[in-house]
C-alpha cells in the first residue's frame, strides 16, 4: 500500500530567486497539506549525510556544495499516494525533460539546480522527514 506522506526541500536556487511562495502555493493548490515546515541551511556535512545514497556518483561533491550554499525550506507533506503524486508535480530531474507546468519545468535552472527535492519512496520519505523534524514538529 502506498503511503500518504512525502518529504520536500525548496532548494537554494529557488529560495535565492524568491520563488518559495509560488512553489508552496503550487504544492498547496495540488492538494498537499503541510505537516511540518522549516527554513534552515545545511552545512556541507549535513548535505553529505542527507545525500549519502549518491556518494559514489560523479555529481556528489557538486550537489552537496550546492545544497549547502544557501538557505532551503524543508517540509513534510501529506496527500494520498504522496510520493508518486509529488514526483508528478515536480517533474523530471532535468528541467529540459520535465513536463509542462511542473515545478521543475517552471522554475529549475538546470539538472543540478532544479528548484525542489522530492522523496523517491515511502521508506525514504520517513528517513528524510526524520532528518529535519522531530515528532513534536509534525502536525
Ligand atoms: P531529488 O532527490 O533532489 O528529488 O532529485 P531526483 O530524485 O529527481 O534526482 P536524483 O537522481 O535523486 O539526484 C539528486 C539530485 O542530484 C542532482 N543531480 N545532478 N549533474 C547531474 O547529472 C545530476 N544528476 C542529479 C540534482 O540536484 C538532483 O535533484
Ligand atoms: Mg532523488
Amino acid at each position: 500500500m502506498s503511503g500518504n506522506r512525502t518529504f520536500t526541500m525548496i532548494k537554494p536556487d529557488a529560495v535565492s530567486k524568491s520563488l518559495s511562495g509560488k512553489i508552496i502555493a503550487q504544492i498547496e493548490n495540488a492538494g498537499f497539506r503541510i505537516v511540518a515546515m522549516k527554513y534552515t541551511q545545511l552545512s556541507k556535512t549535513d548535505a553529505e549525510a542527507f545525500y549519502s545514497v549518491h556518494r559514489e556518483r560523479p555529481f556528489y561533491n557538486s550537489l552537496t556544495g550546492f545544497m549547502s550554499s544557501g538557505p532551503i525550506i524543508a517540509a513534510i507533506l501529506e496527500k494520498d499516494n504522496a510520493v508518486e503524486e509529488f514526483r508528478k508535480l515536480i517533474g523530471s530531474t532535468n528541467p529540459e525533460e520535465a513536463a509542462e507546468g511542473t515545478i521543475r519545468q517552471l522554475y529549475a535552472g538546470n539538472i543540478e539546480q532544479n528548484a525542489v527535492h522530492g522523496s523517491d519512496s515511502d521508506e525514504n520519505a520517513i528517513i528524510e522527514g526524520s532528518f529535519f523534524f522531530s515528532k513534536l514538529e509534525e502536525y
